[in-house]
């Protein structure tokens, strides 16, 4: 429309304007009128021009300013914090869409959740949960009947835990840590997209190591069978979801930037 409206004008002028037209019509227009006419629609779409980007402008600045508060908004909220409301499904495949939309190396897309959203369901894993606990605990004699009752309470207060592993094979591209990244900033989307949607969440890795001192990820046997995961793949984690009250997402504090960061 812009070019055709300065096109328009230039041959106007370079006609001088003084052509009449339409002599075959009852109306008979001018042509100066109409390269003012066109000059006029031209200005019209330079200022409309205008006007959209500095509208697109303020919207784009507006976005980062939503998107640093999303961030700094979204808090781990735990399980006693959940109501009885179960999260929709809708909102569950909002959180898997954006864990799909993680950055991952060579397209690998090594995360594979497992959702546990029956009430069932919730209950075997926090059996699972529970139990290796005590497991573990008792040949520590650390055993606390609080926590092990703690951990089936929590299971049954979630709406859903999702089980988070990073799918690998025997030629997976990637260094493992590397997996473990994109899966982790896939679990990053799913907290923002819940937080958006005042819905809790909280990354829980219990059960998950079988040393928590060992340097890799590396899961006790009887976690790889409850999930049924392949030989490669792993569980890093285990994503506690529900919804809760406004004000538990409540400020949090970290340290100043400048202490973590060194510009060269
Ligand atoms: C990889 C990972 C594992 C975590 N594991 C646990 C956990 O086992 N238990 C727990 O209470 N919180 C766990 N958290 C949550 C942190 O405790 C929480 O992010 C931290 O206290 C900061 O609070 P915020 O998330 O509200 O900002 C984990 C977080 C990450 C990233």
């Amino acid at each position: 429309f812009f070019f055709f409206t300065c096109c328009l004008s230039l041959v106007e002028f370079n006609r001088g304007g003084t052509k009449v037209y339409g002599q075959n019509m009852n109306n008979k227009i001018n042509g100066s009128s109409i390269a003012a006419l066109s000059v006029l629609m031209c200005m019209g779409s330079i200022s409309a021009y205008i006007i959209y980007s500095l509208v697109n402008e303020k919207k784009r600045e507006k976005n980062e300013s939503n998107i640093l508060e999303l961030i700094q908004r979204r808090r781990s909220v735990f399980p006693k914090q959940y109501t009885s409301e179960p999260v929709s499904q809708a909102i569950i495949d909002a959180m898997l869409e954006g864990a799909r939309w993680a950055p991952t190396h060579h397209l690998q897309e090594p995360w594979y959740f497992v959702v546990f959203s029956s009430a069932k369901s919730r209950k075997e894993l926090g059996e699972f949960l529970a139990n290796d606990y005590k497991n573990t605990s008792t040949k520590l004699g650390k055993f606390s009947q609080k926590k092990f009752d703690k951990k089936l309470k929590n299971a049954e207060a979630a709406s859903h835990i999702i089980a988070i592993c990073v799918h690998r094979t025997d030629g997976s591209k990637c260094p493992e840590v590397e997996d473990i990244c994109a899966v982790s900033m896939a679990v990053q989307n799913m907290k923002l997209i819940a937080t958006e949607h005042g819905v809790g969440s909280y990354w829980s890795s219990a059960s998950v190591h079988e040393n928590k001192k060992d340097r890799a990820v590396k899961n006790p046997i009887s976690l790889k069978k409850f999930l049924d995961l392949p030989f490669h793949s792993i569980c890093i984690g285990w994503l506690f979801v529900g919804n809760c009250d406004a004000k538990c997402f409540k400020k949090s504090q970290r340290k100043n930037i400048s202490d973590k960061v060194s510009f060269r």
